[in-house]
């Protein structure tokens, strides 16, 4: 924890993002449901989308962007004061996928909670940390957007699995002195348009079941051209609102990254906000709507490009399940990042296979001290009979 003294800015200084191997492209998807790589561009702009391979997880990914995040910001992973992961594809409902990803990191000094906010999950957490590190409470922070939508997509669905796939991406906030960083942000939801995008079953209120299982509730169910019609009025209205509380008008806008869902839902936001299509940056041609992870990877990929540069003026805007929205106005202040040092690499490498060494030996402690505490209770039940 930090000091706990009010600090006037939350700095993005790093940021990486991580898709998985496995392409899967549009012609691929016609062999498994009747739908065509024509009908897909044409309707939503997506090319192709990255899956996990079996056995790799959210966590995974979601440590992959960090490392390379932390990689940028020249920091090591103990700096790290607080982690979040806004996921909608958790590892497990618990415990958090941020913790996982704080024990593979060896990040012993965060803490760490996922933040559930469907696609709007990084703006969110964006949000939160920033605000934590304004109060003071906290310094650094990590904050992620990683999904595997692969894994609640219902493959047999044409109107859903077209536009999913997997991946991660994150940034590091830092507070400082110096003017710039998250200048703003501003949130929203609405419960009564639920429905509209849910994951119906596996919560308390459907518990997993074999109907469950056979109704096929265990997958994304969306009513497609409901959620269009609100995400361009939010997008409109969240990055205007968002300019304001920063003190800042549309002019001043160098580039905006929105959520990457549909093609046609960016063009008609930057349209109704009289943007040029240069303003605004565009990928889910590459990797469909990545949910939660779709902006954080937009970013990095943005300013792995050099389409941010010291100075800029960048929006991001998402909306998503809930229904939630939300944008954050961020004035970038990280100059592109020099390779660290070899030997500065090495060591962090050797970091993280420390970390998943003292993460095994930390379990076996907690395996022997069970041990001994059991031995404890069957001696005292001995020696009462
Ligand atoms: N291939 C071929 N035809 C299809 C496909 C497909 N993959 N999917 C639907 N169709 C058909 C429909 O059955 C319908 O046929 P009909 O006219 O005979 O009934 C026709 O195409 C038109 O369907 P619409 O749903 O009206 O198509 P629309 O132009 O609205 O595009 C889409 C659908 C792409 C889903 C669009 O509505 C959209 O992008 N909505 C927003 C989705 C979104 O942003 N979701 C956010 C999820 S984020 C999260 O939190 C996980």
């Amino acid at each position: 924890m930090g000091g706990d003294s009010l600090s006037s800015h939350a700095h993005v200084i790093g940021w990486g993002k991580y898709l998985p191997q496995r392409v899967l492209k549009n012609g691929e998807l016609s062999e498994l449901v009747d739908t065509s790589d024509e009908w897909i561009r044409t309707r939503t702009g997506i090319r192709e989308r990255h899956l996990v391979e079996d056995g790799e997880t959210t966590a995974d990914m979601a440590v992959q962007a960090a490392r390379q995040a932390l990689e940028v910001a020249h920091f090591n992973p103990t700096q790290v004061e607080l982690i979040i992961v806004a996921t909608v594809t958790p590892d497990h409902l618990f415990p958090s996928t941020a913790c996982l990803v704080q024990d593979m990191l060896g990040a012993t000094r965060a803490a760490a909670f996922d933040l559930s906010a469907g696609c709007t999950g990084f703006i969110y957490g964006l949000s939160v940390a920033a605000n934590m590190l304004l109060s003071g409470a906290y310094r650094s922070a990590l904050v992620i957007g990683a999904e595997t939508l692969s894994s609640i997509t219902d493959w047999t669905d044409r109107a859903t699995c077209v536009l999913f796939g997997d991946g991660a991406g994150a940034v590091v906030l830092q507070s400082g002195e110096n003017e710039g960083g998250v200048l703003a942000s501003s949130l929203g939801s609405d419960g009564s348009g639920g429905d509209l995008l849910w994951l119906p079953a596996g919560g308390s209120r459907i518990p997993t079941s074999q109907r469950t299982l056979d109704e096929r509730l265990h997958f994304i169910q969306m009513k497609g051209r409901e959620v269009f019609r609100f995400a361009v009025k939010v997008m409109h209205d969240a990055t205007c609102e968002v300019l304001e509380k920063a003190g800042h008008a549309l002019g001043d806008l160098t580039l905006l990254i929105p959520h990457q869902a549909n093609q046609r839902i960016i063009e008609a936001a930057a349209r109704s906000l009289d943007l040029s299509p240069e303003m605004v940056y565009s990928n889910v041609e590459w990797y469909g709507n990545t949910s939660a992870a779709s902006i954080p990877i937009a970013l990095s990929e943005a300013a792995e490009k050099g389409r941010i540069q010291t100075g800029d003026l960048v929006v991001c805007v998402g909306f998503g399940a809930g229904l939630t929205w939300g944008a954050a106005a961020i004035r970038w202040t990280r100059p592109q990042p020099m390779l660290a040092p070899l030997r500065r690499r090495i060591v962090r490498r050797l970091y993280y296979s420390l970390a998943r060494i003292r993460s095994r030996f930390r379990r076996l402690i907690r395996w022997l001290s069970a041990f001994g505490i059991k031995d404890g209770l069957n001696g005292g039940r001995r020696s009462k009979e």
